[in-house]
């Protein structure tokens, strides 16, 4: 295993069958909906979870890619967040389903979630790969979830570190040499 990593926690072959149940649970919430879906996945920790997940879901789609970057208020100091799109499709009267690597504190997804309704789609279920239940709040709803983890900072299947171990093939905790050099939290 790399040096920089601690423990493996989810390993190649677990991922790709809570994959696959994922994906059967997707098909059956959406069974019978003949306009199909509008996925909108969250750039850039979902990218392996997108390509892996879509590919089992036997229904017709389309594809949206949406950013969040945060940014430090000038004025004020204070910090926010804005949401960039890439290719996003109408989405008036659709049924949405978002996907994301990980629900931490859910201001990611609170806020995709929020702007997606506010483009008017029918519908707007989420899935995300990881859930850290220590700290997801009750107001962000979340249909789809395919691990639930300890609040340690993981990467690997698409979650990064300083933009570092995104084609790792499973999801791991990393050192904590890292960690005491500033934790990435
Ligand atoms: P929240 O839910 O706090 O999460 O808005 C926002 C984004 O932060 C990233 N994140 C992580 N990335 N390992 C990572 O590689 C982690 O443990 C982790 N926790 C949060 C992730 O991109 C998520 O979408």
């Amino acid at each position: 295993m790399h040096s920089d990593l601690a423990r493996v926690v989810i390993t190649e072959r677990a991922l790709k069958q809570r994959v696959a149940e994922m994906a059967a649970d997707i098909v059956d919430a959406y069974a019978g909906q003949d306009g199909g879906i509008t996925i909108v996945s969250i750039l850039a920790g979902s990218i392996i979870f997108l390509g892996d997940l879509i590919r089992q879901l036997p229904m017709r789609m389309r594809i949206g890619l949406v950013w969040v970057s945060s940014y430090p208020g000038k004025a004020t100091g204070a910090r926010g967040s804005v949401i960039g799109e890439a290719n996003l499709p109408d989405l008036q009267g659709r049924d949405v389903l978002i996907l994301d690597d990980i629900l931490d504190t859910g201001h990611t997804l609170r806020l995709v979630q929020d702007r997606l309704h506010g483009a008017g789609a029918r519908t707007v279920k989420t899935a995300v790969l990881l859930r850290k239940p220590a700290k997801a709040p009750p107001d962000v709803p979340v249909e789809f979830v395919g691990f639930d983890v300890d609040d340690e900072f993981v990467v690997g299947y698409g979650l990064d570190y300083d933009g570092l171990y995104r084609n790792l093939p499973f999801i791991a905790v990393l050192h904590p040499r890292l960690y005491e050099s500033g934790c990435p939290t």
